[in-house]
């Protein structure tokens, strides 16, 4: 895959596609600006070059409207504050005015275009959407792993139809970790699983099952595994409809020879709220009435024995529901033995991330991926749709 590097940008009109669909509070103000800081190095080279710079993005799900919240407002005026510099914000992507201020821009100028989602072309990868949008500018740039997966117009229509296409810094830098960790990785290569289902981690589970030396599973996810080995699980969460396909995964890394670790014992409550009653019990005494919101400690310290000797640790999904405190030990003592692990340690998707910055620990983390979705379709197995329409236009 070409990156920005390799193109001559010098004064030409980029367009930058990145993912700004950052979270935000009730009064409409950024909570958390990783994903605006992480295209910073691509803006910054694309600036110094002195390249005209038209940013576009999408930001929530408006369903093809026009939608004031999810205006890309907020996200110019964090931009412009980090790059200090003016960032124009247009009042759509595409149309007469977008192309008149386009018309105006002097090199080293940044506008960023209104979100390509208040039009419903941009998801379903219409064709003439995706001409309008190409005719603004010379150059296409993609920056945005986290909306790689999305088969949509400004992710796989514009390379095909700007002359010249590449990635940008921070697309290159999630495709490199990804690889180092998963494909080529160092070993022992251990994978951490966690969050809430197995259903929507199955593809991962069955594709990582082929290239890890261990996997470690925790989070509710796990409790369906612990039934399907016989376990009474009293109240906790589970799918009945997967008690079959989690054998069947059991039976897939005895045959592969990969060590599966699950929860040995549990902290339980009587019902699912951060005051509940709470004890720690062995998997094989969880109460009836009961349910598992994390792993206990006989746990952690099981899963840190098997981290030991990693040379690669990936992490998607939490160990409980660590967004109440009392059920969050588990996932914060799995923050804990990531950053202090000399392996290289790569952690994406589900709330994962939130629980390292919480946990104040992100620079002790080899790399904090930007993904959700993009990050679980790697795991998958899956090649990006984004990153394919890259290769196939790079020239
Ligand atoms: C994300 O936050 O995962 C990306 O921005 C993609 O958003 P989507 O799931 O609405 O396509």
């Amino acid at each position: 895959m070409q990156n920005i590097r390799d193109l001559d940008i010098k004064g030409k009109k980029l367009l930058i596609r990145v993912d700004f669909n950052v979270p935000l509070d009730e009064h409409g103000n950024i909570t958390d600006d990783i994903r605006i800081r992480g295209v910073l190095p691509t803006i910054n080279y694309a600036l110094d070059e002195d390249a005209k710079i038209i940013i576009i993005s999408h930001m929530g799900r408006p369903k093809g409207q026009r939608v004031a919240k999810f205006s890309m407002a907020p996200a110019a005026k964090r931009l412009s504050r980090l790059i200090s510099k003016e960032v124009k914000l247009a009042t759509d992507c595409i149309g007469a005015e977008v192309k008149t201020m386009i018309e105006a821009m002097q090199p080293g100028d940044v506008i960023m275009l209104e979100n390509l989602r208040f039009h419903p072309e941009e998801q379903q990868n219409d064709r003439s959407f995706a001409k309008e949008l190409a005719e603004l500018g010379e150059i296409y740039i993609n920056d945005a792993f986290a909306v790689a997966h999305r088969a949509h117009a400004s992710v796989v229509g514009l390379p095909e139809l700007l002359e010249k296409s590449a990635a940008g810094f921070l697309l290159q830098k999630e495709m490199d970790y990804f690889n180092r960790s998963v494909s080529k990785p160092l070993r022992p290569l251990v994978a951490i699983i966690g969050g809430a289902k197995v259903s929507s981690k199955l593809g991962a589970l069955r594709n990582l099952l082929d290239r890890v030396d261990k996997m470690i599973i925790g989070g509710a996810m796990a409790n369906t595994f612990l039934k399907s080995l016989g376990y009474e699980v009293g109240k906790s969460r589970i799918e009945d409809d997967l008690l079959d396909t989690a054998l069947e995964l059991v039976k897939k890394a005895a045959d592969k020879g990969v060590k599966l670790y699950l929860p040995v014992d549990c902290i339980v409550a009587d019902k699912f709220d951060a005051r509940a009653e709470t004890k720690r019990t062995t998997v094989q005494e969880v109460p009836r009435e009961w349910m598992i919101l994390d792993i206990g400690p006989a746990t952690t310290t099981l899963f840190s024995e098997a981290l030991e000797d990693a040379k690669t640790i990936i992490w998607n999904g939490p160990m409980g529901a660590f967004e109440m405190d009392a059920y969050s030990r588990g996932t914060m003592a799995m923050v804990q033995h990531l950053a202090s692990s000399h392996a290289l340690t790569i952690v994406g998707g589900g709330d994962t991330d939130v629980a390292v910055h919480r946990a104040g620990e992100s620079n002790n983390i080899s790399y904090i991926s930007t993904g959700g979705g993009a990050f679980l379709m790697l795991m998958e197995g899956k090649e990006l749709p984004g990153v394919k329409a890259l290769e196939a236009n790079n020239q």
